[in-house]
């Protein structure tokens, strides 16, 4: 394909006409019908311009017919009547998104996104297919520079027309993937890994809840290294088991987890509670001869320090006696009494084991050393793109534990130098079981403060979420609204339809009237890493996850339950853990 290729929009190869225009869409009525039945939604339509070298383009998304009555004039009759016959009428609805110029200024053939004018009523428009729309996507696609090209499928109006996002643009300002069940998401990040694969230092963490993604660690070149949250009858140190000891939780999120602020003494437990950590953390501090750490620590500062030691100074507290007003005499001490309830709920946590993977980790995870290993771990380009598995972590301590970790990795890639820092990527998962949308418990509150700072803040530190889900309307507006790119799969449920078309700019809400209509694996895709929103087909990964979608009926003639198996299960629910 030459760059010069022009777009030809011959009036006899006219779709139709247009007769009504107003700010969002354009109309127009059919003048080949034949053709109109071979297009769908989703296809891109040229109309003319103010001028014979411009060309508005938008996308198809709605056909309609009706039935209009019209006078015949010639027929009038003697008495005056004038004979109606109702005529049929294909009509169009088409979302504007861009002008394509022949001619601007000194160059040709141009391609911006948004429209400059309107069309003219009564003007005409073609459909964009065949070689129109090779030369149109070749065009897009000389706009983007080779490096920042990210192949994602190819174009449901012309498979033979490639469908390229700017990989910058996607993942600089947080991106979205939405979709129904079975849409074809999980597949779409796994294409995305694999493309990413390719870059010499992809730099992207996902949080894997079902542990689907665990194919593409797997085989002789594996895509990703995987790692998983060490599940509750866990206990030996497998290197790819992560813990998430106690002392990285910030004194927000201890309490969160451990107070009960409905309780009267909650504020003397939170303060006993700040203080005894400080005390510990700067303990130890000195022990390891940290001595600048031991002047500049705050009592979030992730220090290990022992939680026995924690609770037993706790307890002293809590039975402590103090010298009376007589000589001799003893009275109960300040909190004497008032940790009771606390130190109860706070060893029950600790003995949960639930919560092993942070309150009993093996002895090697309380090293000093041990953040440092995580962060090589979890933040270097080393170990390439890295998958979490997290499907063997309670789902009711799921925000918890993907919150802390999330907080815990932008903290310290905040405080990684600048010119040292290679952006980073959390693709979440379904995003809705840990970032959900209105109210939620303590715990799950600080879970989402620290996605909704990374939404906010992170782009300035490099850090960005690729935000998966089949509920946008359940996923917390706060993160989907600092999303700038949208892949939108098919998505039938009409409340995530209307959280997905508030996110999207009014001049493309038209867009989301296709999103019920797409097949699995095909997606729209909106925002600034696309210059023009089509309906795309995503190209299948090579590796799979396994997240495919069941073939009941043909499974009931083909595979047997076994006993054994069943069994199996049951011990496996019993011990929480598949291994
Ligand atoms: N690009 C694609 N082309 C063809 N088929 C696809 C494509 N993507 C997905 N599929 C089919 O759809 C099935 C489900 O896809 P996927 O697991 O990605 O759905 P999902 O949106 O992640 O669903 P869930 O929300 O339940 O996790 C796949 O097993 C596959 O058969
Ligand atoms: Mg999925």
């Amino acid at each position: 394909m030459t760059i010069n290729s022009t777009l030809e929009f011959p009036r006899d190869k006219a779709l139709g006409r247009v007769f009504r225009v107003d700010t969002a869409s354009v109309w127009a009525e059919a003048i080949d019908h034949e053709r109109l039945t071979r297009i769908g939604v989703g296809s891109l339509i040229a109309f003319q311009g103010s001028n014979s070298s411009e060309y508005l383009v938008g996308m198809l998304d709605r056909v309609t017919r009706d039935l209009q009555d019209e006078a015949i004039l010639e027929d009038v009759d003697l008495d005056g009547e004038v004979p109606v016959e109702a005529r049929q009428r294909d009509l169009l609805r088409v979302v504007l998104l861009g002008t394509y110029r022949t001619v601007d200024g000194t160059k040709t053939n141009t391609f911006k996104r948004g429209a400059d004018s309107y069309p003219l009523v009564e003007s005409l428009c073609w459909v964009v297919d065949g070689t129109n729309l090779q030369k149109l996507m070749g065009l897009l696609s000389q706009q983007l520079d080779p490096e920042k090209q990210l192949l994602l499928g190819r174009f449901v109006a012309d498979p033979s027309a490639k469908a390229v996002a700017d990989g910058d643009r996607l993942f600089q300002r947080h991106a979205a993937l939405l979709g129904s069940t079975g849409s074809g998401k999980s597949w779409a990040v796994a294409l995305i890994l694999e493309r990413a694969k390719a870059l010499a230092h992809p730099n992207l963490i996902v949080f894997d809840m079902h542990g689907e993604y665990t194919p593409l660690t797997e085989g002789d070149e594996p895509i990703a290294r995987s790692f998983r949250i060490a599940g509750p009858g866990e206990d030996d140190s497998d290197e790819n088991a992560l813990y998430l000891p106690w002392w990285l939780l910030n004194q927000e999120e201890m309490q969160a987890l451990l107070l009960d602020r409905s309780e009267t003494n909650a504020p003397n437990q939170a303060a006993r509670l700040t203080h005894h950590v400080r005390e510990l953390k700067h303990e130890r501090l000195v022990a390891e001869g940290q001595v600048q750490v031991a002047s500049r620590f705050t009592v979030d500062s992730p220090v290990p320090f022992s939680l026995v030691e924690l609770i037993s100074r706790l307890e002293a507290d809590d039975n402590e006696m103090v010298t009376g007003a007589r000589p001799g005499s003893e009275k109960a001490g300040p909190f004497n009494g008032r940790l009771t309830r606390f130190v109860n709920r706070m060893s029950a946590r600790v003995e949960d084991r639930r919560y092993g993977f942070m309150f009993a980790p093996p002895e090697d995870q309380v090293g000093y050393d041990w953040l440092h290993g995580l962060a090589k771990k979890l933040l270097g380009t080393k170990p390439g793109i890295k998958i979490i598995d997290f499907s063997e972590v309670p789902s009711d301590v799921l925000p918890i534990v993907v919150g802390v970790l999330a907080r815990v990795l932008y903290e310290i890639h905040f405080w990684t130098v600048e010119e040292k820092r290679t952006p980073i990527t959390l693709v979440c998962d379904e995003a809705h079981l840990y970032l959900p949308a209105g109210v939620a418990g303590a715990a799950e509150l600080r879970a989402l403060d620290s996605f909704e700072r990374i939404a906010k803040e992170g782009r300035k530190y490099g850090i960005s979420l690729l935000v998966v889900s089949q509920r946008p309307s359940d996923v917390s507006r706060t993160v989907l609204s600092q999303c700038n790119n949208f892949i939108a799969l098919r998505l039938t449920n009409d409340q995530d339809q209307a959280v997905v078309r508030r996110l999207m700019p009014d001049s493309m809400e038209g867009i989301a009237a296709a999103l019920p209509l797409l097949d699995v694996g095909e997606a729209i895709l909106l925002g600034d890493a696309i210059v023009l929103p089509t309906r795309i087909r995503l190209d299948v990964p090579k590796v799979k996850p396994t997240s495919a979608t069941r073939n009941f009926w043909t499974e009931w003639n083909e595979t047997a339950v076994e006993d054994a198996d069943l069994v199996a299960a049951v011990e496996a629910m019993r011990m929480q853990s598949r291994r």
